[in-house]
């Protein structure tokens, strides 16, 4: 995803240019905290507080001209007009956010709103076209065929989340003056690796597949997530 991100602000904006970067739902900071090393002007904006300690002390650790160079908001992603100024930001992130928000149109619409014209939003979504393969690929098949008429699963972590088509959000980012410019498949061939299965050790070669299959069709539309950029007009 990090390499995805990192060509289309490539593709978009001059080299060394400083970008105001928001990070909505940034979890423990790790996108915002490596976008504000490479340069970048970031703000984070989380409503989980043990993400935020978690977050605040990684930036803690930070030199000074990082420090200075990210903020962390305490807040909710729907109410990113409460904080922000609209057409304040170069680039608004919004990762692994959606599956938990069960109106999805409102809160993508806000984050279009904070993007400067020629601004790029990056979405993170679980991939509602593809939700049967994970129980497909392990053995579940009751719940691989229970997966092809939904939307709704229940993550790894228990919870009961939703996933998102990607007609529905190219539709919405369309009407809300972002359209998708470029679409990637994210965990293609990873997604069923046990939780905290350590790196292995041909690990470069393995993200070359993955970043090789997250572009590539038919490979793509099966991904667990997917990863869309839009732009604003
Ligand atoms: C799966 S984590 C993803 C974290 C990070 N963006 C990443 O990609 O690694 C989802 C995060 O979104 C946060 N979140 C969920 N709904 C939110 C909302 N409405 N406003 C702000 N944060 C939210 C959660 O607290 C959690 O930290």
């Amino acid at each position: 995803m990090a390499r995805q991100l990192d060509e289309q602000i490539a593709g978009r904006f001059p080299v060394g240019r400083r970008l105001r970067v928001l990070d909505v739902g940034m979890g423990q900071g790790t996108q915002a905290l490596r976008l504000a090393r490479a340069g970048h002007q970031v703000t984070g904006l989380e409503r989980d507080a043990t993400m935020i300690a978690v977050a605040r002390e990684s930036l803690a650790r930070e030199p000074e001209g990082i420090r200075e160079r990210m903020r962390i908001i305490e807040g909710d992603g729907r109410d990113t007009g409460v904080h922000f100024l609209p057409g304040s930001f170069d680039v608004v992130l919004c990762h692994g956010v959606l599956m938990y928000v069960e109106e999805p149109d409102p809160l993508v619409a806000g984050l279009a709103r904070m993007l400067a014209p020629g601004g790029l939003l990056s979405l993170v979504v679980r991939n509602g076209d593809a939700l049967a393969m994970r129980p497909g690929l392990s053995g579940d098949w009751a719940g691989a065929l229970a997966a092809f008429d939904t939307t709704a699963y229940t993550n790894r972590l228990g919870l009961d989340v939703r996933a998102d088509r990607l007609k529905n959000l190219t539709a919405t980012l369309a009407g809300i003056g972002a359209p998708l410019h470029t679409w990637y498949g994210i965990r293609v061939f990873t997604d069923t690796a046990a939780d905290g299965a350590g790196a292995p050790g041909d690990l470069e070669t393995l993200l070359a597949v993955e970043e090789r299959a997250g572009r590539t069709d038919p490979y793509r539309g099966v991904a667990a997530l997917l990863h869309l950029c839009g732009v604003r007009g």
